[in-house]
């Protein structure tokens, strides 16, 4: 028995989240139990789940966030791998709802399958995008090679450094990623203070943020369209590395060519 058995609204998003598990492990982003998933499930959430008695204890967040209070998540699990999550959601990930505290959550299904380290950041931004009326309600956390690579330089660390670079790559990038790449310097993974500095970027108005030499931090409606904004970045820093590897630092598309495609494709300038 599982709690998306007779849900099939909510097991087709909980199945999004396995597809995209999978990807991260076929390009290589997932090695062991590496990145995380979260998704907003509440308004799949029915009255028969709500009269479900938890399976846990209750269990400090590490902070208190006044906009969850009665949210439910899907979490992939700490420790779990994206390629076992790939096969069997549930198995590698579990389903949470925050108490009216807001400080604290309780496991409901389908297993103890405890959240991932990295929940006070999921959280704090779940949080911060219901304050903001956002209809955002995913957030991928995961390791890509490429753009983990860029932020071991300082140049690419300067604010939009990396994003102006990026988007002269191949011109679906800015139109795919059109708020570009926000850049947090290196925090302790899992700490309150990683999750504030990732709030404060996505603040700024970007939807993919940039952990210091660690990895990204993406947020979309759902967890396919936050995987395509790191996929498309990710691409453009490979174009980037493939030109140097073959001894040359690429051109770039042209101020004139990156104007061009904001005007006729409606992207800020
Ligand atoms: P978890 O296994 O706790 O999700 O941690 C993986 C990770 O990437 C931490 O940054
Ligand atoms: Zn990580």
């Amino acid at each position: 028995m599982s709690i998306l058995d007779n849900r099939p609204a909510l097991k087709a998003e909980i199945d999004k989240v396995a597809e995209v598990a999978g990807y991260l492990w076929t390009k290589g982003w997932a090695e062991r139990n590496g990145g995380n998933i979260t998704i907003n499930i509440t308004e799949w959430v029915d009255n028969a789940m709500r009269a479900m008695p938890a399976i846990s204890e209750p269990k400090a967040i590490g902070t208190t966030l006044p906009h969850l209070e009665g949210r439910w998540f899907y979490c992939k699990g700490t420790q779990k791998r994206m390629r076992d999550l790939a096969r069997e959601p549930m198995g590698s990930g579990s389903i949470i709802r925050i108490l009216p505290d807001c400080a604290h959550y309780e496991i409901v299904a389908d297993a103890p399958v405890a959240p991932t380290s990295e929940l006070p950041s999921h959280l704090s931004v779940h949080n911060y995008l219901l304050a903001k009326g956002s209809p955002y309600r995913a957030s991928l956390h995961t390791h890509p090679i490429e753009l983990v690579a860029l932020t071991h330089s300082r140049k690419w660390m300067e604010k939009d450094a990396a994003t102006r670079m990026l988007w002269s790559m191949i011109p679906e990038t800015k139109a795919f990623c059109p708020r570009g790449l926000g850049m947090v310097p290196y925090m302790l993974p899992s700490s309150v203070e990683l999750a504030d500095a990732t709030i404060r970027a996505i603040d700024e108005d970007y939807d993919v943020v940039m952990w210091e030499k660690h990895g990204v931090f993406a947020v979309d409606t759902d967890i396919m369209s936050a995987f395509d904004q790191v996929d498309v970045l990710n691409k453009a820093a490979q174009i980037y590395i493939s030109a140097r590897n073959m001894g040359f630092e690429p051109e770039g598309m042209s101020d004139a060519q990156m104007t061009e495609l904001s005007t006729v494709f409606g992207l800020p300038k």
